[in-house]
């Protein structure tokens, strides 16, 4: 019998992407979305992609009612959550709705998987939570930093309140059990070009803002910073592409449904280990796609952290999961998809 995986959020540019990999592994999925942070762009094609029309249902996760009635009317044996505001600089600008929104979508998710027989909950969590790192590489055993921007503080919380949840309904029959997936940097887009990053307005974050300059719809890069302690003075960071973060799902979803998980709520760090710099970014992407990219140096940005980078031993070790992709073919595909989007 086929498991059924709810994706929250399913037509975002994660979710879009987790979707296609679970299909592809032989799940059913159901997509949840409001729309209200994407257009369909992403969900046209999914199913372009899977070649077929993906079961979807529009609506939003802080309606409790509507939530419950999800679960209610559906046999869903798993839940990834990616359904919640994700820009950390207006989450600066408006906390509450962040708040309101990221915490209350999880909460009515997490209530009605309780009620309606769903134990397998999948958090969409950032490596965010470790803030500015004392030591890298950051294992999962890293302590958290306190956060940085109410959109990083949602995720804390949002770890704390599976962790909670697993706690008090272990043994129950209304028992949740989690994973945490804590996404280092994911950029890129499907090598098929029919999914991506799909950013709206001005983007905050690197490729997209890379990729928009080199098309043309952005004037200049700014790299924020190059005195940094670092070997070139930009920030280190760890890329990851997208699809392996999509397989990482994959991954850990199967953990769950063949019960292999050790203990009721485990951490993973999803990312490859590879840090990589501002700059070193920059003259891959213009290296490998052939073109020249108009940048300067700027003054750094408030809340960056000098330096970041994952050590994914653990989800090697017990997912069975590794990053694969290289950085020039997820620089490449993120080109790609900008062409496209530009109808070139
Ligand atoms: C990466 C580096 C910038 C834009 C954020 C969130 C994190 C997650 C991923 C959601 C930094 C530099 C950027 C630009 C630049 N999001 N940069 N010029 O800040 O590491 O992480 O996105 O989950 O939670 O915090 O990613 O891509 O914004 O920045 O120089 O125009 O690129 O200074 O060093 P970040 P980013």
């Amino acid at each position: 019998m086929k498991k059924t995986v709810l994706v929250s959020g399913g037509a975002g540019f994660i979710g879009s992407h987790v979707t296609v990999e679970l299909v592809q592994a032989g799940y059913d999925v159901l997509i949840a979305d409001n729309f209200s942070n994407c257009d369909e762009t992403n969900y046209k094609g999914v199913c372009a992609i899977l070649g077929k029309e993906m079961p979807l249902v529009k609506m939003d996760f802080c309606d409790a009612a509507a939530a419950d009635a999800l679960f209610a009317g559906h046999k869903i044996d798993a839940v990834i959550h990616f359904a919640a505001f994700k820009a950390v600089g207006e989450s600066v600008e408006k906390p509450l709705m962040y708040y309101r929104n990221n915490l209350e979508s999880f909460i009515n998710v997490l209530e009605a998987a309780k009620a309606h027989g769903c134990h397998n909950v999948l958090f969409s969590s950032s490596a965010t939570v470790y803030g500015e790192p004392e030591k890298v590489p950051v294992t999962e055993e890293s302590p958290r930093q306190p956060a940085t921007s109410p959109y990083g503080n949602t995720k804390q919380m949002c770890e704390d309140i599976l962790n909670d949840t697993v706690r008090s309904t272990e043994g129950s029959k209304e028992e949740i059990r989690g994973i945490l997936l804590r996404y280092f940097n994911p950029i890129g887009a499907h090598p098929s070009a029919l999914i991506g990053e799909l950013p709206r307005g001005v983007p905050n974050n690197l490729v997209p803002f890379i990729t928009q300059t080199a098309i043309g719809r952005r004037e200049c890069l700014s790299i924020f910073g190059n005195d940094y302690p670092t070997a070139d003075g930009t920030c280190l960071r760890d890329y990851i592409d997208i699809v392996d973060l999509a397989k990482a799902h994959v991954y850990a979803v199967r953990r769950m449904l063949e019960g292999k998980m050790k203990k009721g709520c485990e951490v993973f760090n999803v990312g490859t280990g590879r840090p990589v710099s501002v700059l070193e970014l920059v003259n891959a992407f213009e290296k490998v796609n052939g073109v020249k990219l108009n940048w300067k140096f700027a003054p750094r940005r408030a809340g960056d952290v000098t330096a970041i980078w994952a050590d994914p031993t653990l989800a090697n070790n017990e997912l069975g999961w590794k990053a694969e992709r290289s950085v020039e073919q997820t620089l490449a595909a993120a080109w790609a998809w900008e062409k496209r989007l530009a109808g070139k």
